[in-house]
């Protein structure tokens, strides 16, 4: 039996020895044909992008298999906090280094072209002072400056949304971000972007 740790929309995650898998489930009501390209492709993307990101020295898990039979992933278990249950517990000072860090991985990130296509705190898990970043099923590799600003876009809504309780959560994750080479660039693209009505924050 299979102990399913996480169940969500598209997939299901469970625990293999010590090991975590993570299986894109097949939607009984879309064609075959089609239910397998929608779970191939993010189900490929997460393990090449798994793999580049450790290669650039990110945190992320250590990948061991791809098989795009049964539509899986599997990976290291990274076991520490997931930042979107803890980061509004944390002292100020832990508070602060970890928005940082986040900023700092994402630069890295960036600067080698990944985009991650998800930055939530969902998809950050804290473990002995490092910040690991999962869910890149919709990552894609690209150079361009609005995507990258896309991407800031989306971590700042989900820090909006989901840590109110502090506000300057995203200028500490910019603080990270200056590592960046691209950062003032991606900086007043963020502002474009956020000007446009498809990204327009609410004041
Ligand atoms: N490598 C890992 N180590 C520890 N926990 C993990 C790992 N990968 C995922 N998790 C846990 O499982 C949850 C769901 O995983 P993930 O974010 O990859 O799936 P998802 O949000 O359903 O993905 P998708 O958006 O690709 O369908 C995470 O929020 C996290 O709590
Ligand atoms: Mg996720």
């Amino acid at each position: 039996m299979k102990k399913i740790l996480y169940s969500g929309a598209e997939a299901h995650l469970y625990l293999e020895k010590d090991r975590l898998v993570k299986e894109r489930i097949s939607k009984g009501y879309r064609h075959e044909f089609i239910d397998n390209a929608k779970r191939k492709y993010p189900t490929r993307k997460e393990f090449k992008i798994l793999l580049k990101g450790k290669k650039i020295g990110m945190d992320v898990p250590e990948v061991f298999e791809v098989d795009d039979k049964e539509m899986k992933v599997v990976m290291e278990f990274v076991k520490g906090d997931l930042l979107k249950e803890t980061l509004d517990n944390y002292s100020k000072k832990k508070r602060e280094e970890v928005c940082k860090k986040i900023g700092i991985q994402v630069a890295k990130m960036h600067d080698n072209q990944i985009i991650h296509g998800d930055l939530t705190t969902s998809n950050m898990i804290l473990k002995e002072e490092k910040v690991f970043f999962i869910d890149f099923g919709l990552g894609f590799i690209s150079h361009k400056i609005e995507d990258k600003a896309v991407d800031l876009h989306l971590l700042r809504q989900a820090m909006e949304s989901k840590h109110f309780k502090y506000e300057n959560n995203f200028e500490l994750v910019l603080k990270g971000y200056k590592k960046s080479s691209n950062f003032k660039e991606t900086l007043e693209r963020l502002e474009k972007v956020e000007q446009r009505g498809r990204y327009k924050r609410k004041a």
